[in-house]
């Protein structure tokens, strides 16, 4: 039997509005001051970043595949050890996501699941051993 499931790519509205949230959440990082720790990381050019992000967000949302097809398997977390990521920075990338996600996304169910696993996977990202709350436990 075959059940059709409706992906968050198709809630969200697909790939047009995948690649407005992205372009958003690239120039909120570009501009929110309280983003700058996060944006002075990255190339001054954001395109190739922008580019990459979509295609990740694409496949991981359930549409098609593109970051995996032109890259390989996404090795995330091994892909962001060249940068010090720790709560601080974790909390200016999602709060740039959020802003994005909040101008964008109106149904509030889909907006509440993505916040919570792009969370997870923001905190994930971290690999800066931290003292104090939120940081990394000892090694
Ligand atoms: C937690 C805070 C994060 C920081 C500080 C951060 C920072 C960076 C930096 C500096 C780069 C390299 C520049 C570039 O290629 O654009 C990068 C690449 C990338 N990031 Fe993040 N990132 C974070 C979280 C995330 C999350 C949660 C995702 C996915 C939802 C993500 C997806 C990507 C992708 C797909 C790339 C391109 C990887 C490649 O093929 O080279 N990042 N990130």
């Amino acid at each position: 039997m075959n059940i059709p499931t409706v992906t968050p790519y198709e809630l969200l509205g697909g790939e047009a509005a995948l690649l407005t949230l992205v372009k958003r959440f690239y120039a909120l990082m570009d501009t929110l001051p309280e983003a700058y720790g996060v944006r002075k990381m990255h190339p001054r050019d954001l395109s190739s970043s922008e580019d990459k992000l979509f295609m990740f967000l694409s496949g991981w949302l359930g549409g098609p595949q593109l970051y995996v097809e032109k890259f390989g398997h996404p090795r995330l977390r091994a892909r962001h050890l060249p940068f010090s990521i720790g709560a601080a920075e974790r909390d200016q990338w999602m709060l740039c996501m959020r802003q994005a996600m909040a101008e964008q996304i109106a149904d509030d169910a889909l907006r509440a699941e993505l916040d919570k696993k792009l969370a997870d996977l923001a905190d994930f990202m971290r690999n800066k051993a931290e003292s104090g709350a939120g940081g990394l436990p000892p090694a």
